[in-house]
């Protein structure tokens, strides 16, 4: 077997990652994408052992890019393009949670400042704005009124550039001071915590506070729904987001295709590294199922 782990830097995560193999005795081949030169041309040349790729790579378009290459040259990669594409983008996650009848938060996506503003009056403020692509609460923002939307849709706007072009407003959740954030290992949630928080934007990179909690059958099917939706199976490692609405009870908020776990080991007891070391070695062995 061979194992590759792609990534932008090795942080907590990796490191974590690298010294679990290592524990094992795997040997692992650390890919920069930043390093990769990859001939899209190329006709593919299967691998004589079954090749592995764990994508741990921050950028994006990188990931999404270099996984697909792989993938091409017949590697299996955690995780899957396809999903890698749908998790990284939060229009097209709300798109998969909604055509599978997962529950999420209302969301209605604009293209401009009036269909914005009008948007907005279908919601009802405040309302939530997120770019499509990002990560760790960055430029999610609370908007109590109309005039919070236009000075924000003014700046978008301004700026330019086609990821300020769509505009994805969501209704704002009225959830405890916390959110759930569940680990989905090959479509089985291994661990689950708590992330608490005096301010509404929970992201344990913001300040939130992890507490560990029991993996419910309830959360546990909620999961495997949204792994199942983003098209996440055997081949997935995903970070669910989730909040708990009062009327409505748990809503998806996101699922995350490159999970950080550094603050969910200790706090939940779960050898997560262990666990998607685990699964890797799993798929490894069996490097023909389908995605
Ligand atoms: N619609 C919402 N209502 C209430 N809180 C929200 C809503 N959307 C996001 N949040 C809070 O903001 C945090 C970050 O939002 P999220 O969609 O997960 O973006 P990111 O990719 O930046 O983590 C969530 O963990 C949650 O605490
Ligand atoms: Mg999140």
């Amino acid at each position: 077997m061979r194992l590759t782990l792609l990534h932008t830097r090795v942080r907590v995560e990796e490191r974590l990652l690298i010294d679990e193999l290592e524990r094992r005795g795997i040997a692992v081949e650390l890919v920069h994408a930043d390093e990769a030169v990859l001939d899209l041309t190329a006709p593919p040349t299967p691998d004589a052992e079954p090749h592995v790729l764990l994508d741990r790579c921050l950028s994006h378009a990188k990931a999404l890019a270099v996984v697909r290459a792989y993938e091409s040259m017949g590697t299996v990669c955690l995780n899957p393009s396809a999903v890698t594409h749908v998790c990284g983008d939060k229009l097209l996650t709300t798109l998969a949670l909604t055509d599978a009848g997962v529950p999420s938060p209302r969301t209605i996506a604009a293209f401009s400042a009036e269909g914005a503003i009008r948007a907005a009056e279908l919601l009802g403020y405040p309302v939530v704005i997120k770019p499509c692509v990002g990560s760790w609460g960055r430029m999610v923002g609370r908007l109590n009124d109309r005039d919070a939307l236009e000075a924000v849709l003014e700046h978008k706007l301004a700026l330019g550039g086609p990821h300020h072009g769509v505009i994805y407003l969501q209704e704002l959740v009225r959830k405890p001071d916390r959110d759930i954030r569940a680990f989905v290992v090959g479509g089985h949630t291994i661990a689950a915590i708590m992330r608490h928080s005096t301010h509404w934007i929970t992201n344990t990179a913001r300040g939130g506070r992890a507490q560990g909690m029991p993996v419910t059958p309830e959360l546990d099917g909620l999961c495997q729904r949204a792994a199942r939706a983003v098209g996440g199976g055997e081949h997935s490692l995903l970070a669910i987001d989730l909040l708990e609405d009062p009327v409505r009870g748990l809503l998806v908020c996101e699922v995350n295709s490159t999970m950080e776990f550094r603050n969910s080991i200790d706090t939940t007891g779960v050898d997560i590294p262990g666990c998607i070391v685990d699964h890797v070695l799993q798929i490894a062995s069996t490097p023909v199922a389908t995605v």
